[in-house]
């Protein structure tokens, strides 16, 4: 079967082969797990805080997504560097990875979405693990993006579902 290939812009190309900030993260201070479940990929975020300021220092990712999921991922951790987790919390969305990476085939939102939903998730699980209180600035119903990327235990039975056959899902 022939594939026809997917019109990335240069930029997403060029992070697809170098990505930065690719990795495991051993002094993580929090990290999160998201997967879709429109394609059934995986990430890992790892997040390095300076807790006293609440300034994310350093991101890494681990990505099993296609192109634009790891060109996305690696521009997020990119962006996030030095802001507060509010700044990351509030002004990082799908739209504006997105455009910061000059675009993507619409086919291939969801692979922004996910390296965003996995952000989310990471700075929610950082209050959530070190029990402090949620400021006000963090919503308590999920975003956007973590609504599209669940959990690894979500994910595998949202996938599971979907392969049973019809007679079973009744
Ligand atoms: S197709 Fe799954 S992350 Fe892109």
């Amino acid at each position: 079967m022939s594939r026809i290939p997917l019109p990335y812009n240069p930029k997403v190309m060029d992070l697809f082969r170098n990505p930065k900030n690719l990795g495991k993260m051993e002094d993580a201070t929090v990290v999160a797990v998201a997967g879709n479940p429109a394609c059934g990929d995986m990430i890992t975020f790892y997040l390095k805080i300076d807790e006293a300021k609440q300034v994310i220092e350093r991101a890494t990712f681990e990505s099993y997504g296609c192109a634009a999921n790891i060109a996305t991922s690696s521009i997020v951790t990119e962006m996030i560097k030095g802001l507060t987790l509010e700044a990351a919390w509030k002004d990082i969305t799908w739209k504006k990875v997105t455009e910061e990476i000059g675009g993507l085939p619409s086919v291939k939102f969801h692979c922004g979405v996910l390296a965003v939903g996995a952000l989310k998730r990471a700075i929610r699980q950082y209050f959530t693990q070190k029990k402090i209180e949620a400021p006000d600035w963090l919503q308590k119903e999920h975003t956007f993006e973590e609504k599209q990327a669940l959990e690894e235990e979500e994910l595998a039975k949202t996938l599971s579902k979907r392969l049973k056959p019809e007679a079973e899902k009744k």
